[in-house]
């Protein structure tokens, strides 16, 4: 193959996985905008608080339901179908959310929405994973994690321009700019092909062969076919839930669900909910602390998620883990540290906050929506993907649900008295910096756990990383 033809299928590569990208564009703008547009939803509607929570719940439950009706049917009309519905429901849900005139109308378009966060979460990784080459799938996929991170900080920042206050309906076209990118990823897709590895499968060998010589280098193409045949004639029986659970998938199931358990279990999520306060107790006043915080956590999580992409196939998954999550543990030590120092703990919790931002961008952001879809075979690579991506979303509603809680049972323990109208944090700052030792704790469990559980998938097909399980061997062997 010529030099110009290998640029030439590179550059196709990454414009398909561009155009799928914009899946987690949505993904990270429908779960950021929200937090912008309640503010003012809750005047307009005269919500109180636990609707408030009902709301956001409803989203996030939407996602787990979403991840887990998709999940068959991926493996059974393909990953693009999904992908194509996704934006389907992306478009008409910002319409419908932004339009919705009462609360339950708002409840049940936010469940839709959501819907479309949790197939597409893992459907669009798959969808990259499956299409591009051995040596760059780690970092293709990784411009899923990327637009996420990009699609927070645009949330945000378009909230901010739109917020008005002397109009209580801007919160309409806050949820209605989400629509823009939704027809994009939509007619995007229409052009795109459907992944060489489903075309197989479902027996489409010619078609298969047609994509994958756009883009795999020639010398590659026949070997691919060969090994995605040999995978197939090993295992005809219909892909099921039955079959997720066969013994020889049990280290596949395991990564998949660990490493969501660990990525959200770190606390991200909790983090960047409350990196206005700490940017509140460093000093910055009222808004001017939420948008600097929202702003400089935004841009180091895009900017750190950047570099990731350039090493995730060179370094490897492995190292790519132990160097993040051992930051991420040794930050969150540091942050929890600032909490209890008073005075000069404040700027040391507001650099270890952005320390702790960065490891996780580099590491346990793109590694979970990577690892998700390179370790089951082909032919329950959806379902399996889903069980990945519904434990992220699981996992994220525990935590979220649980912060408080647990700031509270260490503030009842030390026997705090919150008074009315005011905030445990502002009472008892060491009882939130005691939760952050507590994902500190979990990090060190996870750098043990990944000892045992990472696999090594860098520069290795995805009919290899199926050989490997079939034939018994341990991830840390691969
Ligand atoms: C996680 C999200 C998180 C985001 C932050 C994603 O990989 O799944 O829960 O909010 O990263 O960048």
């Amino acid at each position: 193959m010529s030099t110009e033809q290998k640029k030439q299928n590179k550059g196709l590569v990454i414009v398909i996985a561009a155009i799928a990208a914009t899946g987690g564009l949505l993904f990270g703008f429908d779960t950021g905008v929200i937090s912008g547009a309640i503010p003012f939803l809750q005047d307009y509607f005269v919500l109180t608080d636990s609707q408030v929570e009902n709301l956001t719940a409803l989203g996030l439950i939407g996602a787990v339901v979403g991840a887990l009706v998709a999940g068959p049917i991926t493996d059974f009309l393909g990953r693009k179908k999904i992908i194509l519905a996704s934006a389907f429901i992306f478009a008409t849900g910002a319409l419908w959310t932004g339009f919705a005139p009462t609360v339950p109308q708002l409840m049940i378009s936010r469940f839709y929405l959501g819907l479309a966060i949790g197939a597409s979460s893992f459907a669009v990784p798959l969808y990259i994973s499956e299409i591009s080459p051995t040596k760059i799938r780690g970092t293709l996929v990784s411009m899923f994690q990327l637009l996420i991170t990009v699609g927070i900080l645009a949330a945000y920042l378009s909230d901010h321009a739109i917020a008005d206050n002397d109009n209580l309906e801007c919160w309409r076209p806050m949820l209605w700019v989400g629509i823009a990118p939704a027809v994009i990823l939509f007619v995007g897709m229409i052009f795109l092909p459907e992944t060489p590895r489903w075309l197989m499968s479902k027996g489409r060998e010619e078609e298969s062969r047609k994509i994958l010589n756009r883009i795999e280098n020639a010398e590659y193409v026949e070997d691919s076919i060969a090994a995605m045949k040999s995978d197939i004639d090993i295992d005809k029986s219909q892909a099921n839930w039955k079959e997720i659970f066969k013994p020889w998938l049990r280290n596949a199931l395991i990564i998949a669900a660990g490493i969501m358990f660990f990525q959200q279990f770190v606390g991200i999520n909790t983090v960047i909910y409350y990196s206005p306060k700490i940017f509140l107790a460093a000093g910055f006043q009222g808004a001017e602390a939420a948008i600097a915080a929202s702003v400089i956590v935004g841009v180091v999580n895009v900017v750190f998620t950047i570099i990731a992409l350039f090493i995730i196939d060179k370094l490897g998954r492995r190292k790519l883990y132990f160097i993040g999550v051992s930051g991420i543990a040794l930050s969150l030590v540091c942050m929890g540290l600032g909490f209890m120092l008073p005075g000069a703990g404040k700027w040391f919790l507001v650099v270890s906050m952005l320390v702790y931002i960065a490891f996780f961008a580099i590491s346990l952001g793109p590694l979970g929506w990577l690892i998700i879809t390179e370790v089951f075979p082909t032919k329950v690579r959806g379902i399996g993907a889903s069980i990945g991506s519904l434990s992220n979303w699981g996992f994220n509603t525990l935590v979220v649900w649980t912060f408080y809680k647990m700031a509270s049972a260490i503030g009842n323990a030390k026997e705090v008295v919150v008074p009315e109208g005011q905030d445990l944090s502002d009472i008892c700052p060491s009882c939130i910096g005691s939760v952050f030792w507590i994902f500190a704790a979990v990090a060190i469990i996870g750098l043990v756990w990944g000892y045992y559980f990472i696999p090594e998938t860098k520069g290795v097909s995805l009919e290899k990383i199926e050989a490997h399980w079939r034939a018994g061997k341990k991830p840390k062997d691969l």
